[in-house]
């Protein structure tokens, strides 16, 4: 399996390859929502760009709950905003949701233009997500990132189902993706010889996956100190939402992975 991470939603335009599957993430808070819904039992998720585009989507439907965010901050009008923690069982359960927020919803819309298969990824579900990934050749963890910019908490999470991935496949020693790479003949860039005896996986990553996988391991069990360390988690913080990221922060806690396919996510 080749691995490919990216850092911020700009980048999935600069890619020339497809990829099996792609798994969005947007940990804080938009992917981190839309497993919740989805695990509270919410009918659907329809991720939308632009806020006025919303509104008219929701207005077409009967009995769709708006949810999203600006700045981090619930729309006017809107039903809910982008906090995991309003999407509970008795808000959702058997409702749809039209929801837009500043770059999560665009980001999976985006992902689905290089991926036939869009999963929706978090730390929530990390576990789940990996597991669901073990049967595609080429996969993109597409970060959404801060204000175009990598963020540490998207890329924390990528590199926690790494961590995952390489536990189902028995492989856990990063220096062994060379040598993986290659015995199945792969790119020329991964050409550097490595000693024999680490452990193999035919997990092949790109070198922002080896860093997202190395900081997860360097944040071990501690999720929550990852995500006060990312900027966004900072502004979370400032304004009053330490809440939602010690929700954000739990790490396997749910086997529901959502799919983006026809304008909708579902489980
Ligand atoms: C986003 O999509 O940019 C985020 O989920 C913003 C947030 O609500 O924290």
């Amino acid at each position: 399996m080749k691995l490919t991470v990216i850092s911020t939603r700009k980048e999935i335009l600069t890619l020339q390859q497809h990829f099996e599957a792609a798994v969005v993430l947007d940990i804080l808070r938009a992917t981190t929502t839309i497993t919740t819904a989805l695990s509270h039992g919410c009918q659907g998720v329809m991720p939308v760009t632009e806020v006025e585009e919303a509104r008219r989507i929701a207005s077409q439907h009967d009995q769709v709950l708006l949810g999203g965010e600006r700045g981090a901050v619930k729309l006017p009008g809107f039903h809910l905003g982008n906090s995991p923690l309003e999407y509970r069982q008795q808000a959702v359960k058997g409702k749809r949701v039209v929801l837009t927020t500043t770059n999560g919803t665009g980001t999976i819309k985006l992902a689905a233009e290089k991926a036939p298969v869009v999963l929706i990824g978090s730390l929530l579900n990390a576990r789940a997500v990996a597991t669901k990934l073990t049967g595609f050749n080429s996969v993109l963890l597409a970060c959404a990132g801060t204000q175009g910019s990598f963020s540490l908490d998207d890329t924390v999470a990528a590199g926690y189902i790494i961590k995952e991935l390489l536990a189902i496949k028995g492989g856990n020693n990063y220096s062994g993706q060379r040598l993986a790479a290659k015995r199945n003949g792969t790119d020329q860039w991964y050409a550097a010889e490595v000693p024999v005896d680490n452990a193999l996986t035919d997990v092949v990553l790109n070198d922002v996956a080896v860093a997202a996988y190395r900081c997860a391991l360097y944040y071990g069990d501690n999720t929550l100190a990852a995500l006060y360390d990312s900027l966004h988690g900072q502004k979370l913080a400032q304004l009053g939402m330490d809440d939602d990221l010690t929700y954000c922060a739990q790490l396997n806690i749910t086997d529901v992975v959502p799919c983006y396919k026809d304008d909708v996510i579902s489980t």
